[in-house]
């Protein structure tokens, strides 16, 4: 299968290293998420990826083979720095922008047309980019990223500014995208929402990929844990070895080194109280960057 290939990327301005040998790639149909603290490198290495930006050293191949002006052009973009005509009516820009890109006349139209409509912006068409407001603004900016059906999406914050019914439907739009078979690679600060989105992510730190996969393969080395809710006796633990305990008002968790105790912990507390709810707990992506990220600032300590 077709596949965006990053390979040792180095970038550096000046003395800052913003990009230290980062390689990672995202499967044509797959979402990947890119997310990194401000300063990280997401931006740098999304403009190298367009070649809008040079790499002092590596690479980016799509399918093979790296990627030519032929290619770019079948790349739907949407740079940090917002890149609208500001006078430029709603409309008039996503056709040209489409036509830009190769569609007919018609074809840029009706494209046009489709991805208002979906974004929630049919009705501004006919105004001027800079009458509207932020949000709507960036509406438009991501139909300009998708009006042209491009094969690869590269999408720097598409999330930011967003309210949540955009925000849906923008989620909804790329879901649709990789569905279609397109690669789709993202940043975003909202790691919850890159939680629920993404097949995989990386996370990348002071310009290096410190972690890549799927969320739950990222964690699975950790302790399995689970929730108890329900009334139990306060203090309450299951005496079980290797197992701890944490009360927090009628939540308890439970901590283990192997999903098999999940039935002997059940027990021991259905022995002594009412349980409501037993649930395995995820690590989630927030707890993964935060360790992630700690980790790393001790090893550079
Ligand atoms: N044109 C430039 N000149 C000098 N330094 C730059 C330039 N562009 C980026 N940098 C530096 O490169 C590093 C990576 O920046 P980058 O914009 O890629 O980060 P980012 O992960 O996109 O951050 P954010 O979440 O704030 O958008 C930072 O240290 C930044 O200051
Ligand atoms: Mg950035």
């Amino acid at each position: 299968m077709a596949s965006l290939e990053i390979s040792g990327l180095v970038k550096t301005y000046g003395d800052v290293r913003a990009l230290d040998d980062v390689s990672f790639d995202v499967a044509a149909g797959e979402l990947f998420g890119f997310v990194g603290a401000n300063g990280a490198g997401k931006t740098t290495t999304m403009r190298i990826i367009l070649g809008v930006l040079r790499a002092d050293a590596g690479t980016v191949t799509w399918d093979g083979s790296p990627i030519d002006a032929a290619t770019r052009s079948r790349i739907g973009y949407m740079p940090e720095e917002r890149g609208l005509y500001p006078r430029m009516k709603v409309g008039e820009q996503l056709v040209y922008l489409a036509r830009l890109h190769g569609l007919s006349r018609a074809d840029a139209h009706a494209a046009m047309e489709r991805w208002t409509e979906v974004l929630g912006v049919a009705e501004r068409r006919a105004d001027a980019v800079e009458k509207l407001s932020l949000g709507n603004q960036q509406r438009v900016q991501l139909a300009s990223a998708l009006v042209h059906g491009p094969e690869i999406l590269v999408l720097d914050e598409p999330f930011s500014g967003l309210d949540p019914v955009a925000v849906g439907v923008m989620s909804e739009v790329l879901r649709t995208e990789a569905a279609r078979g397109v690669p789709v690679i993202f940043s975003s600060h909202q790691l919850e929402l890159v939680e629920r989105l993404c097949d995989r992510v990386g996370i990348v730190r002071a310009g290096r990929l410190v972690a890549s996969g799927a969320v739950a393969d990222l964690t699975a080395t950790e302790r399995p844990r689970w929730l108890i809710e329900g009334d139990l006796p306060r203090g309450w633990d299951p005496g079980l070895a290797g197992v701890t305990v944490a009360h927090e008002a009628d939540r308890v968790t439970i901590e283990a080194e192997s999903p098999q105790r999940a039935p002997e912990i059940l027990a021991a507390a259905v022995n002594v109280g009412q349980v409501r709810a037993f649930t395995p707990l995820r690590s989630t992506l927030t707890e993964l960057f935060e360790d992630v990220v700690s980790e790393h600032e001790e090893a550079a300590a």
